[in-house]
């Protein structure tokens, strides 16, 4: 696992952009080689978005051979509302970028088989060859997609019911927490496993104990996010407020690591 420590959410945001924009150039796509991505959403990667918007629009990023995979979607809130994540991604992201809508993909919360939306989406991401790069963040609690704590760590897409801490960190966005849907349909830990690279963003102090248990603590169900550790190619984007409750010298030997890609 790689720790890129960096001093704002803005410096997270646009180094985590750049990163993806040099992965996807690097990797010529193709229609019959697309590049699969594996994608969040939340607060944290917002300006990772924003940033690739501009590159895009620049014209030194092409999303027209990239399929994309999100983690999550609650069960029951219909597309087009304000807090589903379809909503979400097309606002924040994809009509904003030249992408192919069919090459979007995002699990349906509102399916009448629900398992059956699961195993689907599996499939598919199998049909393409797996994912190549999964971004992800991690709520306070270090789950990753919705793998609340006590998820399998070789989980795969499920509907999971979401933790009541879980519901109260995202009741932010709705008028009332009773307005938050009770479950999601996920990636499971070992989807995001699969993927041949993973990239966490983590920020803000509220996530520094979560980091924490990610990095310097051993693997755990309790902290989904710490599968990463062994993950053969794992990296974490962080900024200085997220490594607060990290070892002094942890914080200085990824700082004194200098393999990482300066943007
Ligand atoms: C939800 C999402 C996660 C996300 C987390 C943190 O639980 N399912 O994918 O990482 O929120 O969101 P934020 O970035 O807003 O803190």
């Amino acid at each position: 696992m790689h720790l890129v420590i960096l001093k704002t959410f803005q410096d997270v945001s646009h180094w985590a952009a750049s990163y993806v924009m040099k992965r996807i150039n690097d990797f010529h796509p193709t229609t019959d080689n697309p590049f699969v991505l594996g994608l969040p959403t939340g607060s944290t990667p917002l300006g990772m978005y924003q940033q690739l918007i501009k590159f895009h629009q620049e014209g030194l990023l092409s999303f027209k051979h990239v399929v994309t995979f999100n983690m999550d979607e609650y069960v029951n809130l219909p597309k087009l509302h304000a807090q589903s994540y379809h909503h979400f991604m097309w606002t924040n992201f994809f009509k904003h970028i030249d992408i192919n809508p069919e090459n979007v993909n995002i699990l349906n919360g509102l399916s009448k088989d629900l398992n059956k939306e699961c195993e689907k989406y599996e499939e598919k991401i199998k049909e393409y060859g797996g994912v190549e790069l999964f971004i992800g963040g991690i709520g306070e609690h270090g789950h990753m997609a919705f793998n609340e704590a006590g998820s399998s760590l070789t989980s795969r897409t499920r509907e999971k019911k979401l933790a009541h801490n879980t519901i109260q960190a995202n009741s932010r966005f709705f008028d009332n927490i009773e307005d938050v849907p009770k479950s999601a349909l996920t990636v499971g830990v070992g989807t995001i496993m699969d993927a041949k690279e993973v990239m966490l963003l983590i920020t803000g102090a509220k996530k520094a104990y979560a980091l924490y248990k990610t990095v310097e603590e051993g693997v755990s169900h309790m902290w989904t996010a710490s599968a990463l550790q062994l993950h053969p190619k794992g990296l974490i984007v962080v900024d200085e407020d997220a490594t607060m409750e990290l070892k002094v010298k942890t914080v200085k030997y990824f700082e004194g690591l200098d393999e990482h890609i300066e943007f």
